[in-house]
C-alpha cells in the first residue's frame, strides 16, 4: 500500500513539474525573450545563454531585476521583460529553463566562446 502511494505521489509532482515545463515554454516565446536569449535559450553576445541553469540562480536573477537590481548598465534591459512576469511566470520560466531539453545536439554555442563554459 505504500508503495503504491509513492509511486502516486511521485506522478503527481512529474505531473506537476511537466505542468509547469509547459507553462514555462508558452512565457518564454509569448513573451519574447526567445528573440534576444535564442529559441534554445543558448544565448548571443551580450544576452547570456539560459538554458540549464540552476533554477534558483534564474529566480533570483528574475526577482532582482523585478527589483531594479543588476550588476551591469545592460541588465536594465530586463527590468521592464521581469516586471511582466508574476510569481508563478517566474517560477514555470525558471522550471522550463532549468531543465530544458536540447532541441539540437551539438550546436554551435557562441556564449561558451566569448565566456568560456562556465557549466
Ligand atoms: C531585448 C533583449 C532581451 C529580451 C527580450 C529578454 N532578455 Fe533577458 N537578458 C538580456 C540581457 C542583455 C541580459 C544580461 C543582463 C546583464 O548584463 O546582467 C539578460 C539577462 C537575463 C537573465 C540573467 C541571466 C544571467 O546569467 O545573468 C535572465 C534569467 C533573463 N535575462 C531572462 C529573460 C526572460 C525570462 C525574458 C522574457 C520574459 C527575457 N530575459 C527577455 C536581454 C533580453
Amino acid at each position: 500500500m505504500k508503495v503504491v502511494l509513492l509511486i502516486l505521489i511521485y506522478t503527481l509532482i512529474l505531473c506537476a513539474n511537466s505542468l509547469e515545463y509547459e507553462a514555462g515554454r508558452d512565457l518564454y516565446y509569448g513573451k519574447g525573450c526567445s528573440s534576444c536569449h535564442g529559441t534554445n535559450a543558448e544565448g548571443s553576445g551580450q544576452n547570456p545563454k539560459l538554458a540549464n541553469r540552476p533554477k534558483e540562480y534564474l529566480m533570483k536573477k528574475l526577482v532582482d531585476f523585478q527589483n531594479g537590481k543588476s550588476n551591469t548598465q545592460s541588465g536594465q534591459i530586463m527590468f521592464s521583460f521581469a516586471r511582466s512576469l508574476n510569481q508563478k511566470d517566474i517560477n514555470d520560466i525558471s522550471t522550463y529553463l532549468s531543465t530544458l531539453k536540447k532541441e539540437t545536439s551539438d550546436k554551435y554555442d557562441i556564449s561558451d566562446d566569448i565566456l568560456g563554459s562556465v557549466d
